[in-house]
């Protein structure tokens, strides 16, 4: 018997684990691939790795506007995709390695949820059934493949990828349209225009990048553009033939031809075949509903990261798993969606947290909204020649508090924790003020943006 089986090691389950063991609970966790989920095998950490080969190859084409020659740099995507396995690899041994500090014990098998009685859940995996008071569902999000005539085929045939595919793609396609211009999207069409393909972004929407404030959208478009990606924005997929993508824009049919299909329109929680239905457990649109404290309608049943479908980002994964373990123990914790930031890791790169431009308005807050250029950094611009970054405060009227931090700019994944401790403090800008940030990052623009709002 077992006080918490955890189904699912992504972020969400493996760090819920990892806490549970530390606390004292004997915990079991079951994961049917590899350790680390979608996050550490085919998604963060892989774009990532990918995404810093073509970092430096990109350096390396420009070194001349910063007064370094090469001669002939190249990128070898095979040693790049080698080298991401070999990332992946040590990140999933040191989860493995977690487990076993934790006392956590670790099945390798799919599990399926069979029931619960009086003494709690039962969960089949392989061949063998578990027994645990607690139950705590984490078992994440794949790649939304839609019934877009020719779609599934394509995607059956290998002409079209999900992001799980085309970490592992070996030959830089010459032609690469990419379906949907969101997160998953703009990274990898900012690797493949960096390693050389002709890459196309056919989006429904008339921007890039979903809900990311509109003005930091436009610039990193034309960062893009620049660099020799096209854009269909508007544009809607209507079907997958074998060597093209055909779509919808202005009421007209148009086509495009590819050599390769990247499919990023969004995910879907998994929770089908695990025998929620066994136990009762709610879903709506496919994820499960939880409460504020991770609490299903079941009592005794958690779920945390991309299956409650609330947020499906890593990080937001990391924190729900872990409310989920404190309330189990008797807190009465809560993950402030407010001030969860996220980065679209493209170059340049973009980090918010907060309210948007377009959320004050449709939400009717009384907000001031100002950008700011990354060029009141001194290293801003001693490290990007003809960089256009900036920085956007979304100052309540009220309080003078930050409700909303927005930037374009690199750097910007690792600065945008701050604004979040801000948003999340709900500091105001005075408060702000009064801090001293080190000199010269790119980061201080924000503090020097709160004398100027
Ligand atoms: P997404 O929701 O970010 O973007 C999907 C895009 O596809 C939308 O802009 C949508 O308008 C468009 N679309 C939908 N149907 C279409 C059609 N028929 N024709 C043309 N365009 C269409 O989804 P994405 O990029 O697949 O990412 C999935 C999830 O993964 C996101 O929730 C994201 O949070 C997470 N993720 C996060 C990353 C990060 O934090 N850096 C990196 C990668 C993924």
């Amino acid at each position: 018997m077992y006080d918490l089986i955890v189904l699912g090691g992504g972020p969400a389950g493996y760090n819920a684990a990892e806490r549970a063991g530390h606390k004292g609970l004997k915990t079991l966790l079951i994961e049917g691939r590899a350790l680390g989920g979608v996050c550490l095998n085919e998604g963060c950490i892989p774009t990532k790795t990918l995404l810093y080969s073509a970092k430096i190859f990109d350096y390396a084409k420009h070194s001349a506007e910063y007064g370094v020659s090469f001669s002939g740099a190249s990128i070898d995507h095979n040693a790049v995709i080698d080298r991401k396995g070999k990332v992946v690899k040590t990140l999933v041994s040191g989860v493995g390695a977690s487990m076993k500090k934790a006392g956590v014990e670790v099945v390798s098998q799919y599990g399926t949820i069979l029931g619960k009685d009086a003494e709690g859940f039962t969960v089949k995996a392989g061949d063998k059934e578990y027994k645990g008071t607690k139950l705590l569902v984490c078992t994440g999000s794949s790649a939304a493949v839609p019934p877009i005539p020719g779609l599934r085929e394509a995607v059956a045939s290998g002409f079209a990828m999900t992001n799980r595919e085309i970490l592992d793609l070996r030959k830089v396609p010459e032609k690469l349209v990419v379906i949907g211009g969101g997160v998953i999207g703009l990274e990898m069409a900012s690797y493949f225009n960096s390693v050389g393909s002709k890459v196309t972004v056919v989006e429904m929407l008339d921007h890039i990048a979903g809900p990311t404030d509109s003005e930091i959208s436009k610039i990193l478009q034309k960062n893009y553009m620049k660099k020799g990606v096209e854009f269909m924005l508007g544009a809607k997929v209507t079907s997958v033939g074998s060597d093209c993508v055909n779509y919808e824009i202005n009421g007209k049919q148009e086509s495009v031809k590819a050599d390769a299909v990247l499919v990023s329109i969004g995910r879907r929680a998994e929770t089908k075949d695990i025998g929620l239905e066994n136990i009762g457990v709610l879903t709506e649109r496919g994820a499960i509903v939880t409460n504020e404290y991770m609490e299903t309608n079941v009592a005794g049943v958690w779920a945390a990261g991309d299956v409650n479908g609330k947020s499906m980002l890593a990080h937001t994964a990391y924190r729900e798993g872990e409310v989920a373990v404190a309330n189990m123990l008797g807190a009465r914790e809560r993950v402030n969606y407010n001030a969860i930031p996220s980065v679209i890791y493209t170059n340049p790169e973009v980090a918010a947290v907060g309210e948007t431009t377009e959320t004050v308005k449709a939400k009717g807050l009384d907000a001031k909204v100002e950008s700011y250029t990354l060029k009141y950094s001194g290293r801003y611009i001693a490290e990007n020649e003809g960089g256009d970054g900036i920085v956007k405060l979304i100052i309540g009227k009220e309080h003078r508090n930050i409700i909303g931090v927005h930037m374009i700019g690199n750097y910007a994944s690792e600065i945008i924790y701050g604004a979040a401790m801000m948003v999340d403090r709900e500091m105001r800008v005075e408060q702000v003020q009064k801090l001293v940030f080190p000199h010269p990052t790119v980061g201080e623009v924000i503090r020097e943006a709160m004398f100027m709002i």
